[in-house]
């Protein structure tokens, strides 16, 4: 089989890569990503040599390039990541999420159908969504597979549009695929743009720790090599046209995942306790901000067996000891263009 997964250099790419290629040696497995700001090669330094992996740069905006990568490796299944994924990013430019999430997914779905034209047998479009789409949740409840999308942000609209895409190539062509919707991800190689890596590099240089609003958001946290185990098990197993919720059955204000984070950090670093907590700055809020995430699994858990492996305790402190251990690759990422960010973004 040729497997393409697109996003493989980004955070949960990387993760899903480096798992099929280990996984999987019979597989040739090509990853294809723009290598934006997000992406990352280094996040593969370990698997670059293994002789089932290819590496392609380019962009998924290009219906040319990507048709042609089509037409040479005659792939059998594509798993989709590539994405603008930063929620805040999505507020202030919000035409390069539409151009990304939903103009690069049509062009997928369009160089797949043109490769497999009507002969969907063995072959399968997996589509990588987040649990934003069904927009926000009030203090109780869980978003299922059947809630009604209502996405509150440029992003979480973009990927919506995706999704919608992807079901209508199902619909009208006959497109064989699966989509997944995921909460939020944790873990090693997460850019420090969002929450806990941002906070986690914070800590170390003694900076302020941003918290929007009041700090009472919720999110239902899931370490990342749980979700590439759940995409692994999806794309060989889950059912063509089924969507699966994926999550960690883990939720957390912000506010209680800064203190604990805060609390972790102190004893790492020999730090006297509630030295890190000192650093918690109240800041103006995220616009249309979603109060609460929170997923229902029970589908994928009963259909595929799939659960969690690690608890919260233990995926934050392997995080953490990443990020400790690998102070290098945090330097890298945050060097030359992170810097004009995070000035423009935290002024
Ligand atoms: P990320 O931002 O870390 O990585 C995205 C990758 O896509 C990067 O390597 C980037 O270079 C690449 N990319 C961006 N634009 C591209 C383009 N035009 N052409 C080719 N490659 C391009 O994102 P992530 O957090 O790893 O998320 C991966 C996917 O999972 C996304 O589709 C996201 O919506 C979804 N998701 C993320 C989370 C989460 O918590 N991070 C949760 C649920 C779903
Ligand atoms: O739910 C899945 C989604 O989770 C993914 O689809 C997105 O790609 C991913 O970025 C993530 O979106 P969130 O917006 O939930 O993640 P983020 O880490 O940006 O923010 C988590 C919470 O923390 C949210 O309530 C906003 C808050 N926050 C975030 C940042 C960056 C702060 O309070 N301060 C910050 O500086």
């Amino acid at each position: 089989m040729n497997i393409l997964i697109t996003g493989g250099a980004g955070f949960i790419g990387s993760h899903v890569v480096r798992r099929m290629v280990k996984n999987y040696p019979d597989y040739s497995i090509y990853n294809l990503d723009a290598l934006t700001y997000a992406g990352n090669l280094e996040n593969l330094n370990d698997i670059e040599e293994f002789s089932n992996y290819t590496f392609l740069k380019g962009d998924i905006t290009d219906a040319t390039f990507i048709n042609s990568i089509f037409k040479k490796y005659a792939f059998d299944g594509v798993i989709h990541l590539a994405a603008e994924s930063h929620v805040d990013r999505s507020i202030t430019n919000p035409l390069e999420f539409v151009m990304t999430n939903v103009i690069g997914t049509v062009n997928l779905l369009n160089a797949a159908k043109g490769l497999w034209k009507d002969n969907f047998e063995n072959k399968l479009f997996y589509h990588v969504s987040t649990d934003e789409v069904y927009g926000s949740l009030g203090e109780s409840g869980l978003f299922t597979e059947t809630t009604a999308y209502d996405p509150n942000s440029p992003y979480s609209a973009s990927k919506a549009s995706s999704d919608h895409f992807v079901r209508a190539y199902g619909e009208t062509y006959g497109m064989p695929y699966v989509i997944s919707n995921c909460s939020n991800n944790y873990g090693p190689n997460h850019f420090p743009e969002k929450l806990i890596p941002l906070f986690i590099n914070n800590i170390i240089q003694k900076k302020s720790l941003p918290v929007y609003g009041d700090g009472n958001y919720t999110r239902d946290w899931l370490f990342v090599k749980d979700h590439a185990a759940a995409i692994d098990l999806v794309f060989h197993k889950g059912k063509n046209h089924e969507t699966y919720n994926i999550g960690g059955f883990n939720e957390w204000k912000n506010i209680d995942l800064v203190k604990l984070l805060c609390k972790i950090m102190d004893t790492k670093l020999n730090r006297s306790s509630g030295e890190s907590e000192k650093l918690i700055t109240y800041v103006k809020d995220r616009p249309g901000h979603d109060l609460r995430y929170a997923i229902d699994a029970s589908k994928i858990n009963k259909e595929l067996g799939w659960a969690p492996s690690v608890t919260f305790e233990q995926g934050l402190e392997k995080t953490i000891d990443w990020f400790l251990e690998n102070e290098e690759w945090l330097a890298n990422v945050t060097s030359g263009d992170y810097k004009e960010y995070y000035a423009k973004m935290y002024q």
